[in-house]
């Protein structure tokens, strides 16, 4: 106790001014470690750290967290995927909380990975005396430059994002996908977020939220330059406290030809109201499909485990990777035919178009009923879902700098190897 208060003088010495005490929770496992955390987080919580003895799979049964918390220090324990349980924790304390790893295993790349998921650092065990403080200590200092990753403020002065969500076949879930990911994105940034459906004619978003289809939409594509801010604010109707919605129902007679570069036109003039959008866009209007490709900056390409959606998920990779190199693209699988009962394997799809599966929905039937009973996201309606907690790790990491595009589609020779696998698995069955 004497070298702790030793260590209290020093440091507020060193410090010399009355910072307001830091909120702190602790999760570590090893007897040792919470000794040294303790001590080194003393001075700064005034010996108020609330430490207790788990790891990450504590924290994440933790359902209320305190909202003024500063500072978390997590065991990563022998989490089976941390990178996973990481990004979900970070959705789930408050936003400007500063949140430190540690763990045995000391590994580059597994810190990088936390990094980009929102950690502010990771340390690996065993601690030596003053390197947690040391740590938390360069945290704030970051936090309050704004350049700490997730930060809501920084974040808010960041460029304008446009998420497109688009399914590889008809009724993958592409529009409950882009409804919560929209929903759990405004809810973690504290930030309007508007979803914007570009199927003029069958588009279900507005359906699925409940609200008014508008006539305007078509109006605002056909003439972008009229579109002001006044006119988002009309069209664009509320869901809940961060989310809106846009959305038409063109009699199914009419036709729609969209002018070049109507869609870009359209959501730069979205994008003086809101700086998040996310669009769910059509497959029955490929020059719409286009437009709306080329103005995002973010892609969730959703497909699902069957032969012809993979082979369309593939083409549709390689149109982004043509033309919009630029954008991010992320991968989720999902749909009716659950992933144990599918004759293509999630390994099946990564395989063939080259690149990881960043979320795994699960077939969840209750879930996907209670948002619709409800008119809700299924985020709202069944938070619990194992829909939305596959969607926490890319909702986590969304925010920040979109990265270089995923590289383009495997070949044709790839699908018919896929093909044939498949065949052949069917053969011996
Ligand atoms: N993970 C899921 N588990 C179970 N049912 C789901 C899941 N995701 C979506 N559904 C249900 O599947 C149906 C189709 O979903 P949704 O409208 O989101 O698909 P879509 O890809 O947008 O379809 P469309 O091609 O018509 O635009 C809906 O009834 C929805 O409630
Ligand atoms: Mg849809």
């Amino acid at each position: 106790m004497a070298s702790a208060s030793a260590s209290v003088q020093q440091i507020s010495a060193s410090a010399g001014e009355e910072r307001p005490a830091v909120t702190a929770m602790a999760f570590v496992t090893d007897a040792v470690a919470q000794g040294r955390v303790s001590a080194d987080l003393f001075n700064m919580t005034l010996g108020k750290a609330n430490i207790r003895e788990g790891s990450i799979a504590t924290a994440l049964a933790i359902t209320e967290w305190p909202r003024d918390l500063d500072l978390l220090v997590v065991d990563l324990g022998d989490a089976a995927d941390p990178i996973a349980d990481a990004a979900a924790l970070k959705t789930a304390v408050p936003g400007g909380c500063v949140v430190i790893g540690v763990g045995r295993i000391n590994d580059v790349a597994l810190y990088r990975d936390l990094m980009a998921v929102g950690f502010n650092d990771y340390l690996a065990l065993p601690l030596v005396e003053g390197v947690a403080r040391r740590a938390v200590e360069r945290a704030f200092e970051a936090r309050e430059r704004g350049t700490v990753t997730g930060n809501v403020a920084a974040a808010k002065d960041a460029r304008p994002r446009t998420l497109a969500v688009i399914g590889s076949r008809g009724g993958v879930g592409a529009t409950t996908l882009a409804i919560a990911v929209a929903d759990m994105l405004g809810n973690r940034l504290k930030e309007e977020v508007v979803l914007i459906d570009f199927d003029l004619h069958y588009g279900s978003l507005m359906l699925a939220l409940d609200l008014e289809a508008i006539e305007a939409l078509r109006e605002a594509l056909d003439q972008p330059d009229r579109v002001d801010a006044l006119f988002i604010q009309q069209v664009a109707q509320k869901k809940t406290e961060y989310l809106y919605a846009i959305g038409a129902e063109e009699a199914p007679t009419g036709g729609f030809q969209a002018r070049p570069h109507a869609a870009g036109d359209f959501l730069r003039s979205v994008h003086r109201r809101f700086r998040w959008v996310v669009a769910d866009v059509p497959r029955g209007n490929p020059a719409l499909q286009r437009q709306v490709i080329e103005a995002s900056t973010d892609i969730l390409l959703v497909t699902d485990l069957s032969l012809p959606g993979v082979r369309d998920a593939m083409r549709l990779q390689q149109l982004v990777h043509d033309i919009a190199p630029h954008v991010h693209l992320h991968l989720a699988t999902s749909g009716v035919i659950e992933a144990r009962r599918s004759a293509v394997k999630v390994a099946d799809v990564e395989r063939t178009l080259n690149c990881k599966v960043d979320c795994q929905i699960p077939t969840d039937m209750a879930a996907a009923l209670a948002a619709v009973n409800l008119g809700k996201p299924v985020s709202g309606a069944a938070p619990n879902s194992g829909i939305v907690k596959a969607l926490k790790p890319l909702v986590a990491t969304l925010d920040s700098e979109p990265g270089s595009a995923r590289s383009p589609a495997g070949s044709a020779g790839t699908l018919m190897r896929l093909a044939r696998s498949f065949k052949d698995r069917k053969a011996k069955k």
